[in-house]
């Protein structure tokens, strides 16, 4: 700009830069190029393209901006002098070196900014005589890794921004020293894991936000020694899908926000012992419901967000026990309807945004249109998706002399109430259908003979339209199973009767096995199994016999056996080798 505008003015623009010059020279030590103020000291260089910091700042400056321009190194001790200097300012550079100490002297700089630079490394030292700084931003560079004892003389920083750069590690004492940061922020970086270690020394943080990550998980005890930790940020993580039970352990939060991220559930057991928990933000995770009575803990919730999830319902009790709660931000869902017994007491609600989902305008909304007027839906109007005759129509466009009319639900009706008995034999399938209509559409709960609820699996189970299912019935499955349709309105029941009788197939050899617990075909496996376990027993033991007597080198493969003939046998008979013979063993 400064080279166009000479250009173009020619030497108007040279007079004109003479007499700034001037100007400058009065003010004492202005420096070449930059523009300097009397009162406060400030010196202004930002976007002068000057490629090396510039000589000659008055020694009282308290504010210098050297942003914008093409500095690519600070030397040591560059700023020595400027004893009064409180801010200075090197973003939008090229700094990619930085000597160690540069900022010797400043022993009054508050803020400083090297924001988008290129430093790759922060050497321990640079920051040395820094001990009043209380600012510090190293966003947008290219640092890789926080060494050990970086920070250690910056000991009364209270902000640190360490977002946007590439850092991959961070050193177990990175952040010694800094025991009066109160505020980190490490967005965008390349960890793999929370650096545990590192935080633990930041005993003053209160603020920790890290957007950006690729972790996956985050582990028990995660966060340890953060006794002072508020308000913990964790956004942008896509892969993050789990959140161990005591991830969260040792912390005394506020506010909570892990939004954007892949979690599935609430992670209710993890945040369970955050009783001073007041914000918690959950928006654009895949979350489908709120359940019922787990939140409960979190005695001092005020405000719960929930937006752009895929949140299909929000459970009765789900704010049960959340005496403060008053703000629901539940935007951007697939909520169909939101009951008025979700809450702990819809008094104390203040601020609702239900919008951006596909309301079912029924009785169970009944209770919100009816305060329409009262909360605050924060600008967005909720809409009616359905019935067809208000469909679009939002909640404030309700006057009250219509509504009567509205907002109502018809009572569940079972269709058929015809009795249904079933006599079946053993082993076979029978399905008991219960079809009901109703506004809302009813659900239908099973309950077996002896009172229990049916489940949507197993041999016995619960389908979804409504139609109980008996796989291979037994004979102990007989009796009555009720199935209760229920909506908003009211429930009905229907009573149906299963008699399962003994099985007739096997008939004859069937009855003959009776008293054995087993049938034929078992039997015959297993006698088969028996026989072969016998055989090949008695294959083992041959084959052992033959290894062992094959083995046994000193063992007499010979015997020889001597008798005494009878005298009977011969009289003239030969001497003793008569009375001997050889056999050969195996
Ligand atoms: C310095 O001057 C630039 C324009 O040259 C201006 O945008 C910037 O705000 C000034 N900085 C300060 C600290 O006044
Ligand atoms: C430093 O300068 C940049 C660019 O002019 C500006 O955006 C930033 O706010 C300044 N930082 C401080 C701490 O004044
Ligand atoms: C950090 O992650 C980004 C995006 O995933 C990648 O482009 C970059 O190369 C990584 N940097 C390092 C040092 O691994
Ligand atoms: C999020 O989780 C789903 C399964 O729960 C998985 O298919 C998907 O790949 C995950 N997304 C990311 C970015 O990890
Ligand atoms: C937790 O934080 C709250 C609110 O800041 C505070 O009142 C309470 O004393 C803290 N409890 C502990 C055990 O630190
Ligand atoms: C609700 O969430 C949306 C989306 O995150 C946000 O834009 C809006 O400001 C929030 N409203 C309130 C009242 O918090
Ligand atoms: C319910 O679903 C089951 C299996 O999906 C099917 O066999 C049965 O006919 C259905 N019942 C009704 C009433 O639609
Ligand atoms: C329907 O039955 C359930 C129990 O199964 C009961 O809690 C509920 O109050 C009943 N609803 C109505 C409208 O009668
Ligand atoms: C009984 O068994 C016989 C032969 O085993 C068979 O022919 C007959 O059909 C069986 N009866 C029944 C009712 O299954």
């Amino acid at each position: 700009m400064f080279v166009e505008s000479v250009v173009r003015w020619g030497p108007w623009s040279l007079v004109l830069l003479l007499q700034l010059g001037g100007l400058a020279v009065f003010a004492r030590g202005c420096p070449p190029r930059c523009e300097c103020q009397p009162d406060p000291k400030e010196v202004n260089c930002s976007g002068k393209y000057l490629t090396s910091a510039p000589e000659g700042f008055s020694s009282d400056a308290r504010r210098i901006d050297l942003s914008a321009n093409m500095l690519k190194t600070l030397g040591r001790r560059q700023f020595y002098g400027l004893q009064q200097l409180q801010e200075l300012n090197l973003s939008d550079n090229l700094i990619s070196m930085i000597e160690v100490k540069a900022f010797q002297g400043l022993h009054n700089l508050r803020t400083l900014c090297i924001k988008n630079n290129r430093l790759k490394i922060i050497p321990v030292g640079v920051f040395s005589g820094l001990s009043n700084l209380r600012f510090l931003d190293l966003s947008e560079n290219e640092i890789l890794v926080f060494l050990d004892y970086a920070f250690r003389e910056t000991v009364n920083l209270q902000v640190l921004d360490a977002g946007e750069n590439d850092l991959v590690f961070v050193s177990q004492r990175a952040f010694v020293g800094l025991q009066n940061l109160q505020e980190l922020n490490v967005d965008r970086s390349n960890l793999t894991s929370v650096p545990t270690e590192a935080l633990s020394q930041l005993q003053s943080l209160a603020r920790l936000r890290m957007r950006r990550l690729t972790i996956s998980a985050l582990t028990n005890n995660a966060f340890r020694r953060l006794h002072r930790l508020r308000s913990l940020q964790i956004s942008h993580w896509p892969a993050l899908d789990t959140l161990a039970s005591n991830s969260l352990i040792g912390l005394n939060l506020t506010s909570l926000v892990i939004s954007n991220c892949n979690l599935s559930a609430v992670p209710y057991p993890a945040l369970r012992h955050l009783v001073y928990l007041r914000f918690l933000d959950l928006s654009h995770n895949p979350i489908t419901a709120i359940q019922g009575n787990l939140l409960g803990d979190l005695l001092r919730l005020q405000e719960l967000h929930l937006a752009g999830g895929g949140l299909l319902r929000i459970e009765p009790g789900a704010f049960r026990g959340l005496a403060y709660f008053r703000t629901l931000n539940v935007t951007s869902n697939q909520l169909s309807t939101l009951e008025e017994s979700a809450f702990h007491s819809v008094g104390n609600l203040q601020v609702l945004r239900l919008d951006g989902n596909p309301l079912a305008c029924d009785c169970r909304l009944l209770w919100l249109v009816r305060r329409r007027l009262r909360l605050n839906f924060d600008g967005r109007q909720p809409t009616c998706l359905s019935p067809e005759a208000v469909r679009q129509r939002e909640f404030r466009d309700f006057s009250e002399k219509e509504l009567p009319g509205m907002f109502t639900c018809r009572p569940a009706r079972i269709a058929d109430r015809r009795p249904q008995e079933a006599t079946v034999e053993e082993g076979t399938t029978v399905l008991f259908s219960c079809r009901a209509d109703g506004d809302p559409a009813p659900a239908f709960t099973w309950i077996s003979p002896n009172k229990g609820v049916l489940a949507s699996a197993g041999r016995i189970r619960a389908l979804s339209n409504g139609t109980l299912e008996v796989r291979f019935a037994q004979v102990q499955d007989s009796g009555a199973y009720r199935c209760v349709a229920g909506n908003a309105a009211g429930n009905e029941t229907l009573s149906v009767d299963l008699r399962v009788t003994p099985s007739v197939a096997t008939n004859s050899s069937a009855q003959m096995a009776k008293p054995y617990p087993f049938d034929a075909k078992t039997l015959v496996i297993a006698t088969t199994m028996g026989f072969l376990s016998f055989l090949s027993s008695v294959a083992i033991c041959f084959v052992f016999m033959f290894f062992w007597s094959q083995s046994k080198g000193q063992i007499k493969h010979t015997a020889t056996i001597d008798f005494v003939p009878r005298s009977s046998m011969g009289g003239g008979g030969g001497d003793g080798d008569g009375g001997r013979f050889t056999m050969k063993l195996i």
